[in-house]
């Protein structure tokens, strides 16, 4: 096997994604965004004007599209079949009804499938909800990261200015507490903390200290 699998999970806008990829390029692993699959099968389904709790309507779609990621600066390029949804699946409208269409065995089932294919090889760092307690039981590397709702909605508020989004801080404090009330209570595979995971609190961290703290912890192991 080449390299090993690192499962990065944590509570919503906590920077997972941006220390993962850092951690990828770094080892020359691929880098998995389960989110973004969430996301873009949430997006089709708005797209298609099924109703978010049709969960039969749902689960057809799903098995309809592809979800393809591709390369690119400064975010991997995501389609959901030949459309390009990368900027799409970030908009407030796919944010705040993701947490309905992840809550569903179906699409659980079916992401989860497809994403252990992704990482079978290994030579992998996936970042989620449930990647180190139920996505990758096995991975070598499982990290929790964390940081208070307060630092995280400062986080987004920077990178929504980017993206042209301009929701006020209260409304994105709000909004992060929502998904993860959601995300945490689920019945299937909720956001939780695998009992192996390793907790890193990057609310006084920077980016690059994170990615730093994880490197070490994958060169222990490697
Ligand atoms: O990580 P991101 O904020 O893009 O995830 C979007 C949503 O996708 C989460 O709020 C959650 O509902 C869902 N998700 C999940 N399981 C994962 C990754 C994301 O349920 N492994």
């Amino acid at each position: 096997k080449q390299g090993l699998q690192v499962a990065i999970d944590g509570p919503a806008s906590a920077g997972k994604s941006t220390v993962a990829k850092i951690v990828a390029q770094r080892f020359h692993y691929i880098y998995c965004d389960t989110g973004a699959m969430y996301r873009a099968i949430t997006w089709k389904v708005l797209q298609a004007g099924v109703a978010l709790d049709d969960e039969a309507a749902v689960k057809d779609l799903l098995d309809q599209i592809t979800i393809r990621f591709e390369p690119g600066t400064p975010v991997q390029k995501v389609f959901v079949d030949d459309t390009e949804v990368t900027l799409a699946i970030r908009q407030p409208d796919v944010t705040n009804a993701v947490s309905q269409i992840s809550a569903q065995s179906a699409v659980r089932a079916e992401l989860t499938e497809r994403q252990r294919q992704i990482a079978d090889a290994g030579g992998i760092v996936m970042d989620g909800r449930d990647v180190g307690s139920t996505v990758l039981p096995k991975a070598e590397v499982k990290i929790f990261l964390v940081a208070s709702v307060e630092e995280r909605a400062q986080r987004r508020l920077k990178d929504n200015a980017a993206k042209g989004i301009n929701t006020p801080l209260e409304t994105l404090k709000y909004e992060i507490e929502e998904r993860d009330r959601k995300d945490s209570t689920r019945k299937i595979s909720p956001l939780t903390q695998a009992a192996d995971a390793i907790r890193l609190d990057t609310t006084s961290m920077s980016i690059q200290e994170v990615a730093d703290r994880i490197a070490e912890i994958i060169q222990e192991k490697e």
